[in-house]
């Protein structure tokens, strides 16, 4: 394992942060690719993103980590409706590079045959899933369709009018793909999320606690505030 970890002191320095990592990535020139988190914690990172106009986006290429199944593409809380809400609105990026999962492409080949992600931001879970690789998954799952945990669905339901609107399926990147993307950038903000972030990086590596697989990449930075 090759992994930083870095606590900051505030959710903003932690927004900037994640957010600096994207920028230099693209400032290097070369074709980006970059997996793409939903959730509470990348919103401040979205919004850095957003006010910087300097950022070139036309040579990057996202993949977004997840998607609801069973939800209205127009639904305020897809996972597409959020990135556009969030980021992909406010940017200058050619929307023929932006990819979410769907239960009929082989997401993984289409990440292959643009050479791979070069960086790929996750939140975790309080159960330790990663994307919505839910505990029990297996480490060397590619993209597929899951069902959500009852944990997550209740954790989710306050971005919906009531916990029986919540979708129970996801399409979502596998632990495999995860793996393969050449940086890895865990961000991560509460104090109810350090228990799950010391078992995933010093625990046992276990398919119960989907996040551990993390502990065998060789490129990743844990982001935490409190
Ligand atoms: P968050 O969690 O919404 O607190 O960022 C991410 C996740 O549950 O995957």
């Amino acid at each position: 394992m090759k992994a930083l970890f870095r606590k900051v002191g505030s959710y903003e320095k932690l927004s900037q942060l994640a957010a600096l990592e994207i920028k230099k990535k693209i400032q290097g020139g070369n074709p980006i690719k970059l997996g793409l988190p939903t959730g509470d914690t990348p919103i401040g990172m979205y919004k850095e993103l957003v006010k910087d106009s300097n950022i070139d986006w036309w040579n990057v290429t996202t993949f977004n980590l997840d998607e609801y199944i069973g939800i209205d593409i127009n639904h305020s809380e897809s996972y597409k409706n959020f990135m556009n809400r969030n980021l992909f609105n406010h940017i200058d990026i050619d929307k023929f590079n932006v990819w979410f999962p769907d239960q009929t492409d082989d997401y993984d080949a289409m990440i292959q045959a643009v050479g791979g992600l070069d960086l790929t931001i996750l939140g975790i879970g309080a159960n330790g899933h990663i994307a919505f690789n839910e505990p029990g998954s297996p480490f060397n799952s590619t993209t597929r369709v899951v069902d959500l945990d009852k944990q997550t669905i209740e954790d989710n339901a306050r971005f919906f009018n009531s916990i029986e609107e919540v979708p129970t399926q996801a399409v979502t990147m596998g632990l495999e793909t995860i793996m393969k993307s050449h940086e890895i950038l865990l961000i991560a903000k509460g104090k109810k999320k350090l228990d799950i972030i010391q078992k995933a990086m010093f625990g046992e590596i276990t398919e119960e606690v989907p996040a551990s697989i993390l502990q065998e990449h060789d490129n990743l930075t844990i982001l935490y505030c409190e």
